[in-house]
């Protein structure tokens, strides 16, 4: 591979930030105990050697103790300040920290570069796009707080039902959207008027400390608390406190389990999860092959694969797969890899070191087993990359069939008879999402009708993805727990709690005076604009 251009004066790193600041309880606190550092496989010199971004604090088991503290005291049993607040007032909060956040755009994308690889317009992207989300967030709770502000009456009983906060949130997201996935868990407990405690991921974690005086500043003290360090020092022994009400996790089942597992009365605990996935694109015969080579693009190869909505395994039809795996392998050697600000680019280096090692060991596993590289460039590698190969035939032996790999290896199997993808994707753990491609209504009406049942999602003609946010994200099986979108997160975050009496002359009198008092928060019928 040809040398890469030099870095763009503006982005090189010239100051490596060396946090030393947790936020508990409203207080940016002093941390001199144990830092780990914090490097980009990216290199700044051209001799490779990766680059060191800064450092962080480790925090221990006492600092979750006391960001668990600050939380619990915050949420004050559902006397706390935040729970109980009007909910425009939560939401000036919410419309306050945005301001600020909208303020370190370019810090953030910086740092979502250099961190996690991503490419320059993609990392603008996830900014921007959280920050669309947390507007829309706003006017989703408007919309929820409206069309409670009323009583219902049934069987000569009254109801005021609205939605209430569950507790204290514990929220953890993925390294490959730091910002906006996490965002998309945190802003939905915070904005229902949960208190939270956040641990960024392990990889996009610097990209939070522009943001950190903006949490500090907007919120009342206790309501977000920030920790830094290892997940299983921090979330665990919180966990075992059977403090936390929700764990709201983008990651990996494995991890979400462990922790579940550590509480002392799971049945206490609600689950938001988005987790792993092995999203199939299914080409039928008469697909449109330019059409569903562009989509597998995307799907297979967007941020190097690493998207849980990533397509991770293509099943071909017999008939077409000699085309489509040449203009496919075709298309994939015509991507250009560069550092995520270079123009053009579509393959970044990867943010994690081991992992083109890790997609090497597939590579290899598979073609032991009886696998091709079907395109010229498939596995090269430099120090941080290791080119997309698209792997055929698959075997269900195969590490590669079974792993989510997370990366750029593309394992493709052909098919007569579409039971067989279908019978695979009824005995895979995951259940998040297909891709199916093709024209014919009398195939497609069938196999529309069973993959909504296998999965969450049915793709026609295009890629998986998340978006647009207000369409539901979850899955089946172990690929997710509770739906995620605009409205859904609100949801999630939160419980049908209200307050019921009977039609008699005594209450409708107290009822007519409370509302006239208007001093209750919960009990009221005022519209926000
Ligand atoms: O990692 C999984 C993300 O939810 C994918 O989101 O489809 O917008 O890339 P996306």
């Amino acid at each position: 591979m040809e040398s890469l251009p030099a870095i763009p004066e503006n982005l090189q790193i010239k100051e490596p930030i060396h946090l030393r600041h947790y936020l508990v309880n409203g207080e940016l606190k002093d941390w001199d105990g144990p830092t780990s550092e914090i490097f980009s496989t990216i290199s700044s010199t051209k001799e490779y050697q990766k680059t060191i971004l800064g450092s962080i604090p480790t925090n221990q088991e006492s600092e979750a103790m006391e960001a668990l503290d600050a939380a619990t005291t915050a949420w004050d049993q559902g006397k706390g300040l935040w729970p109980t607040m009007k909910v425009k007032d939560r939401i000036e909060c919410m419309e306050t920290f945005v301001k600020k956040m909208e303020e370190k755009r370019e810090e953030v994308v910086k740092l979502l570069m250099w961190e996690i690889g991503k490419s320059q317009p993609d990392s603008y992207k996830e900014f921007d796009r959280t920050v669309t989300y947390i507007y829309d967030t706003i006017e989703a709770y408007k919309t929820l707080d409206r069309n409670s502000a009323k009583f219902e009456k049934y069987q000569g009983v009254y109801a005021h039902i609205r939605r209430g906060p569950l507790g204290i949130v514990l929220c953890l997201g993925p390294y490959n959207y730091p910002l906006n996935e996490t965002f998309t868990l945190l802003i939905p407990a915070l904005i229902m008027g949960n208190t939270t405690i956040f641990k960024p991921a392990k990889h996009g974690v610097l990209l939070i400390a522009p943001l950190l005086e903006a949490f500090q500043t907007s919120f009342p003290k206790g309501v977000v608390n920030i920790l830094f360090g290892r997940g299983r020092a921090i979330a665990g022994p919180i966990m075992k406190t059977g403090k936390v009400d929700v764990l709201a996790l983008i990651g990996h089942s494995s991890s979400a389990n462990a922790l579940v597992n550590q509480h002392p009365k799971s049945n206490r605990l609600r689950q938001v999860l988005g987790l792993e996935a092995k999203n199939p694109a299914i080409i039928l015969p008469d697909a449109d092959l330019d059409l569903t080579v562009k989509e597998c693009i995307s799907g297979t190869l967007s941020y190097d694969g690493q998207r849980c909505t990533a397509l991770k395994i293509i099943y071909v039809h017999e008939e077409i797969k000699k085309e489509f795996l040449k203009k496919f392998a075709k298309a994939v050697d015509t991507l250009k890899f560069g550092n995520p600000w270079d123009e053009g680019i579509d393959l970044t280096p990867l943010p994690e070191p081991g992992k083109p090692d890790y997609i090497q060991e597939l590579l290899d596993d598979a073609l032991e087993k009886g696998a091709k590289i079907v395109n010229k460039n498939g596995g090269k590698r430099v120090p941080n990359f290791i080119w997309p190969s698209i792997v055929y035939p698959t075997t269900k032996d195969m590490k590669v069939y079974e792993d989510e790999q997370f990366g750029p290896i593309i394992p493709v199997i052909s098919f007569e008879d579409i039971s067989q993808p279908l019978d695979d994707m009824a005995a895979s753990n995951y259940g998040q999402q297909v891709s199916l491609f093709g024209k014919d209504v009398y195939a497609l009406s069938p196999l529309i009708d069973t993959l909504a049942n296998l999965v969450c999602r049915v793709n026609l003609n295009s890629s998986c993805q998340r978006g647009p946010d207000v369409y539901p994200f979850t899955g089946r099986k172990d690929s997710a727990q509770s739906t995620l979108s605009v409205n859904d997160a609100l949801r999630s975050f939160s419980i049908r709690t209200f307050v019921a009496f009977k039609d008699t002359e005594l209450n409708n009198e107290t009822i007519g005076q409370l509302m006239e008092a208007k001093v209750s928060n919960f009990l009221s019928t005022d519209y926000i604009l």
